[in-house]
């Protein structure tokens, strides 16, 4: 079953990682750990990711706001928008877009949930 917002064809399922084609899958954490309107930082093969559910839908983004580097993790979750704790810079979590200047933004990782398990795509 897929509940993420970008599906991907099913890979390889009992590894922490997994290579499917050019797609690097690496598992993060259990679906249920993730509560709705909640995020959570991870951190997949040392890159600093933080995952959000919203209506159900987990998004990944970088982990670091694009402003000064402050965790994300340690903002809050309004909606789609995850909102900074340092400055208050403001980005959308389904396209990681700043939403005062769209041409800046944090990277966005593909999810997808398999067997109970969240993995990110690092590419
Ligand atoms: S570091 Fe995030 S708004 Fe400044």
């Amino acid at each position: 079953m897929m509940s993420s917002h970008e599906p991907e064809s099913p890979g390889k399922t009992g590894s922490t990682s997994a290579s499917i084609g050019e797609l690097r899958w690496t598992y993060v954490l259990d679906d249920t750990v993730l509560l709705e309107g909640r995020m959570a930082p991870v951190y997949p093969l040392g890159v600093n990711v933080l995952l959000a559910r919203v209506g159900g839908a987990v998004y990944a983004v970088s982990g670091k706001c694009a402003h000064m580097s402050c965790p994300l993790s340690e903002g809050r979750l309004e909606g789609c928008t995850i909102v900074c704790g340092c400055h208050d810079w403001r980005f959308d979590v389904r396209t990681g877009k700043f939403l005062d200047a769209p041409e800046l933004g944090l990277t966005v990782y593909p999810t997808r949930l398999e067997a109970g398990k969240l993995f990110v795509n690092l590419g």
